[in-house]
């Protein structure tokens, strides 16, 4: 696959698969030289005279944002794209914009695009040396919100291997799921549990360590990490719920939920959240709730991914 060199080194990061579990603990274990104890971000010169360009065309707030000022830590200079403004609204192919872009001495591109593919597609375009994170394809992957995920888990459970993971919502359309359960699996998760109504669950997902439920009671019970996901109403078709006030009250993470998990459950959700519909603000705001956390570690997560393309690259 394009994303790791033949020496097997990680050229690009595209996707969580085909990483093992021992690769996926050294970029974990990356990240600490990127964030203190006291969870205070460090400032390097890892990207030092390197040019980051984020180029997004779907909407996002955290993920780009976390993405830049993790560039700026590492001392990169970095733009960001104003898709609404760019070329590609004119009718210029998707190749050309990433052509030109790295015509101007790109050397990282952090892409997100609506189509399912379009970082692999980037990734076939650029030269060698030029290197390319996927932020999020369609519904097929995201993989530095599974690695910031991983990382919130680990920081705050220490392990992986006796934990009951339970991941709640529209598992169908996400590409965050794809990419946590693909991860979760990696690092040995006892129990990977998804909660979702039968027309938002995707075929064949049952088995191998994952276990579906379409009660959320069920699924939450004695829970170590609960993950909550949006609607991806925009990539939705009529019909697959019948509204969001009867999806709240049969799927919605209330407090009277979380109290069926281990005591010390964590609640995590990737943003944007829809309060009042997959989860309420007694929940979001509790004191289970590591949200605001994950947002944090993401930048030290995104700074350790990028050191470790940058410097893979240089060699
Ligand atoms: C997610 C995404 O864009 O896939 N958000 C994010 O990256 N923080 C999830 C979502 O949009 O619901």
């Amino acid at each position: 696959m394009e994303q790791w060199d033949k020496n097997g080194q990680l050229k690009h990061l595209l996707t969580v698969d085909g990483f093992t579990q021992s690769s996926l603990n050294a970029l974990l274990t990356q990240v600490d030289r990127f964030i203190d104890e006291q969870h205070r971000l460090r400032h390097t010169e890892d990207l030092k005279d390197k040019t980051v360009v984020n180029v997004f065309f779907e909407a996002s707030t955290r993920t780009r944002t976390t993405f830049e000022i993790a560039a700026k830590r590492l001392s990169a200079d970095v733009i960001s794209v104003n898709v609404a403004t760019a070329a590609t609204a004119k009718g210029e192919s998707l190749r050309d914009t990433i052509l030109n872009l790295q015509a101007m001495q790109a050397d990282l591109f952090v892409c997100r695009h609506s189509d399912s593919g379009a970082a692999h597609f980037i990734a076939k375009q650029v030269k060698p040396g030029v290197a390319v994170i996927n932020a999020g394809d369609g519904c097929h992957a995201h993989p530095t919100q599974a690695l910031l995920d991983l990382y919130t888990i680990k920081r705050l459970k220490k392990t992986f291997e006796n934990l009951t993971v339970t991941i709640i919502g529209d598992i169908l359309h996400s590409r965050v799921a794809r990419s946590e359960i693909a991860a979760l699996k990696i690092m040995g998760v006892k129990q990977i549990r998804i909660v979702a109504p039968k027309t938002l669950l995707p075929p064949m997902i049952e088995g191998n360590g994952v276990h579906c439920y379409t009660k959320i009671e069920e699924g939450i019970q004695d829970a170590d990490v609960i993950i909550m996901l949006r609607l991806q109403k925009e990539r939705m078709e009529e019909g697959l719920l019948p509204s969001l006030r009867e999806y709240h009250r049969s799927y919605g993470l209330t407090a009277a939920r979380v109290a069926l998990a281990k005591k010390d459950v964590i609640v995590m959700h990737p943003g944007p959240m829809d309060r009042g519909v997959e989860i309420d603000s007694v929940v979001a705001d509790g004191p289970h709730s590591v949200i605001l956390q994950q947002v944090h570690f993401g930048i030290a997560v995104r700074m350790a991914v990028m050191a470790e393309l940058i410097a893979r690259n240089r060699s």
